[in-house]
């Protein structure tokens, strides 16, 4: 009975690696790397999430869905109708928090759309809602596979806070996060922080200090990865449900790029989920990484130190006046990897040939 259960499961594994011939959309090929995209669907989430889907590196084992570019109600229907479109109604698609922990919803429409997809209107969806609430099955899949899920967050990171703060437990049974968020060069809210970071800072104070390996593509990355006319043409001459939807979504994009007189748009939340296909994409040295939540200017920063080390300085008592005095330099631990440079055509080439199915 063993054995031809050997046999049965070699055969399936087999038929599953082979285009054409059987690849049941709920099994991910062999070896490949379970994930959880939570996300703010989104115009850039919506390209994120159709990469991750058209990548037999990833197994696409949940969304949750966070508030953020829309409203937590809004992004579900967009996250079921796009897993509707790419057929894909095995993929468990959970609702989240409605808020960030502390602060009130700050929604994108004027960049996404009034729908956050840009203005394209999804056929109504054929997949259901799960019932369980988003933090609860980041939990639940994290305990049955233990070190096996990677962690895509690529919205606000209330969600991920939520789940850690109910089970701290599952920090170490995680496999990796890799975020889009934050920023070493400024941010694109205002002068100092990403949106994603500025829209719940105690959030992902929370996510950047648990303690998990940690890879951070921020916005500073995502600002070289152009997704232009090119790009747009290439899309273009191939068709099908998806590869057409992402064609809308990025001629949207495009175009809104160049009403702010750039030459395209920032792959963002993509990048991401192409870090979590290939991490050789991005260069990445280790920092520790700290998220201001109260400077007056400054919350919502991402604050890298890249010395990895800080000064430590004493109180002396002098008779002209108390001072401290610099005694030395203490080492500080990273808890990030953060991206700095990306191998931005490789991965917009990627990006064009998955969505066109290659
Ligand atoms: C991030 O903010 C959102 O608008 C995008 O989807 C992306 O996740 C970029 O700052
Ligand atoms: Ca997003």
């Amino acid at each position: 009975m063993a054995d031809r259960m050997g046999w049965f499961l070699r055969m399936l594994s087999y038929l599953v690696m082979v285009p054409g011939i059987v690849c049941p959309p709920a099994w991910g090929a062999a070896g490949a790397k379970k994930i959880i995209l939570d996300t703010d669907p989104g115009t850039d989430d919506a390209m994120a999430l159709m990469l991750a889907l058209n990548s037999p590196e990833l197994d696409v084992r949940a969304i949750t869905v966070v508030p953020g570019n829309v409203t937590a109600g809004q992004g579900l229907e967009n996250a079921l109708r796009m897993v509707s479109l790419a057929n894909r109604c095995d993929i468990p698609v959970a609702g989240g928090a409605e808020h960030p922990l502390f602060q009130k919803l700050i929604t994108a429409e004027f960049w996404h759309g009034k729908n956050g997809l840009g203005n394209i209107e999804l056929p109504k969806s054929k997949c259901k809602a799960d019932a369980r609430f988003g933090p609860d099955l980041i939990i639940a899949l994290v305990r049955a596979y233990p070190h096996e899920i990677t962690l895509v967050p690529v919205g606000p990171l209330t969600n991920i806070a939520l789940a850690i703060e109910k089970d701290p437990g599952i920090v170490p049974l995680v496999k990796e996060v890799i975020l889009m968020g934050g920023s070493i060069k400024g941010g694109n809210v205002n002068a100092a922080a990403e949106a994603n970071i500025y829209n719940d800072p105690e959030a992902a104070q929370m996510v950047f200090q648990a303690g998990w390996p940690l890879t951070m593509v921020g916005l500073d990355v995502g600002d070289k990865t152009l997704f232009g006319r090119k790009q747009l043409e290439q899309l273009g001459k191939t068709h099908g449900p998806v590869n057409d939807f992402m064609y809308g979504v990025t001629k949207f994009l495009v175009e809104l790029s160049e009403k702010f007189g750039d030459s395209g748009t920032p792959m963002y939340d993509p990048l991401a989920v192409g870090v979590a296909i290939d991490a050789e994409l991005v260069t990445a040295p280790a920092m520790h990484v700290d998220v201001e939540t109260r400077g007056e200017f400054t919350r919502g920063e991402t604050v890298a130190n890249r010395r990895n080390e800080i000064e430590r300085n004493v109180l002396h008592h002098f008779p002209e006046g108390d001072r401290y005095v610099i005694e030395g330099l203490d080492k500080v631990v990273p808890n990030a990897k953060v991206s700095i440079d990306v191998k931005a055509d490789k991965f917009l080439e990627l990006f064009v040939s998955r969505l066109q199915g290659k």
